[in-house]
């Protein structure tokens, strides 16, 4: 399917983002979300997608989602408008550290337009992220899906999540488009 079409289709179904369907193919992949209660952190939430596709498949899951920017509510999902770097100080979320079942990330910085200072945000950005994965989730199981993007930290940004997670993966959804260079780091933990 051509890449826009996932975003007709999303639409169609009334979905708030064609991200839905990544999000929807790694968890199939991955089968992460148990059944009954799932605490979940959804990190660069908005407009909401992913949170909504959680609620629906775990309907008993405690979903907690933060972004940036404004979102319209989700029944029975809690969320936060903020920065992640100040995710500490969410007295919500920060009492459920090391409790998290499942963190999720699909966040995206403003590009510059200059590939090094991009590589750099992103790289950033995703080791706050990534930092956040593993103080939030259980220590003894917990599971991370975060977007990246290919390029020169790549290497670099596997590598440290593989200091965290037992089992990395890489995911290419195919509603991803394949000229964006974005994909899906999966990490399993116990180490
Ligand atoms: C691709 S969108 C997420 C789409 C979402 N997964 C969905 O299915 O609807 C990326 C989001 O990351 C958010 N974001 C970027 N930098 C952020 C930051 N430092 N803290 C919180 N959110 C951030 C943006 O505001 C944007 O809404």
């Amino acid at each position: 399917m051509h890449a826009d079409s996932w975003a007709i289709k999303a639409k169609q179904l009334g979905l708030r983002s064609r991200a839905v369907f990544k999000l929807e193919e790694i968890l199939q992949k991955t089968k992460v979300l148990k059944k009954g209660s799932n605490i979940v952190l959804d990190i660069g939430s908005a407009p909401g997608g992913w949170s909504e596709l959680i609620k629906s498949l775990s309907p008993q899951a405690q979903i907690f989602a933060i972004d940036l920017l404004e979102m319209e509510p989700i029944e029975e999902v809690n969320f936060f408008q903020e920065d992640i770097a100040n995710i500490n100080s969410i007295d919500e979320i920060f009492l459920l550290k090391n409790k998290f079942d499942l963190v999720i990330s699909d966040l995206a910085p403003n590009l510059s337009g200059i590939r090094a200072v991009d590589e750099e945000n992103i790289f950033e950005l995703n080791l706050l992220t990534l930092e956040t994965a593993s103080s939030y989730l259980k220590k003894d199981q917990g599971y991370f899906i975060m977007k990246t993007f290919q390029n020169s930290s790549l290497k670099k940004l596997r590598l440290t999540m593989e200091k965290s997670f037992q089992l990395v993966q890489t995911y290419k959804p195919a509603a991803s488009k394949s000229k964006s260079g974005e994909i899906y780091l999966y990490g399993a933990k116990p180490l």
